[in-house]
Order: C-alpha cells, then sequence, then structure tokens
C-alpha cells in the first residue's frame, strides 16, 4: 500500500499549481482503503495558497473518510519536504499520533519516515474538547 501512495504522491505533485514558489509539492493518505490526493494551489495573493496536505484532506473529507491511516508527501529537491506546522495540526484532527508520515522524493524514494507525534509533540486536538 504504501506503494501504492508514493505513486498517487507523485502523480498528484504534477498537478501542482506553482507559479510563484516553483516548489510543487504532492500528498496521498490512505483512508480506510481509500488514497485520496492533493497537491499545492498558490494564489496570486499569497496566503490564500493550499498545501498539499490540506487538499489531500479536503479531498477525503468530501469523500466521507474521516479518518488518516498513513500519508505520503512529495515535494522538491532532496531535503525532506516535512508538513508545515499549519499542515501538522490539519493531521492532527484526522489521525493518531502514532500516524507514519514518509517523505519522498521527486522520483519515489524515501527521504524520511517519521510520525505526527514526532512532528508535533504535546498536541493539541479533538480529543480535548471531549
Ligand atoms: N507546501 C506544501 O504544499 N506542503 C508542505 O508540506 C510544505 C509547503 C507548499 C506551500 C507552497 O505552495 C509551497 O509549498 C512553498 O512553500
Amino acid at each position: 500500500m504504501t506503494d501504492e501512495l508514493i505513486g498517487a504522491a507523485l502523480a498528484a505533485r504534477e498537478q501542482a499549481y506553482a507559479p510563484y514558489s516553483r516548489f510543487q509539492v504532492g500528498a496521498a493518505l490512505r483512508c480506510e482503503g481509500v488514497v485520496y490526493q492533493g497537491c499545492n494551489v498558490e494564489n496570486a495573493a499569497y496566503p490564500q495558497g493550499n498545501c498539499a496536505e490540506a487538499g489531500a484532506i479536503a479531498a477525503m473529507v468530501l469523500g466521507g473518510g474521516r479518518h488518516i491511516d498513513e500519508i505520503v508527501i512529495v515535494g522538491g529537491g532532496e531535503a525532506p519536504c516535512t508538513p508545515c506546522g499549519g499542515c501538522r495540526q490539519r493531521l492532527r484532527e484526522f489521525a493518531a499520533i502514532d500516524l507514519p508520515i514518509r517523505i519522498v522524493n521527486p522520483q519515489g524514494a524515501l527521504l524520511l519516515e517519521t510520525t505526527l507525534g514526532a512532528l508535533l509533540p504535546w498536541s493539541f486536538g479533538p480529543d480535548h474538547l471531549a
């Protein structure tokens, strides 16, 4: 399943709209056996741009999914494209703290394998409001 997610993330990256940063990002997540993809979508009004992870999460929610089991992210270059702070929190809404997060390069090679808990320690989430 991870290989399928890598392929889906690479394909999503091809669709990125990133004319300003020229930094294309793709994300693919697995939710109960279904794969959802997202790419970054920038905007001339810079803060209105969306990250790839946000797009994948929106697709999942639209498809009726509510739980992320695994995610693969691909950016450019050899430095792992780790999710931004906002996207770490977005993931936290729909994933367990041990969510596997894999970052690959544009050729699909693994650069980093980590967890949501490692990237967002002592996080605040839905359970705090239960
Ligand atoms: N970006 C993502 O889509 N995901 C990340 O994890 C990091 C950054 C996008 C936002 C912006 O379009 C571009 O990459 C440069 O920051």
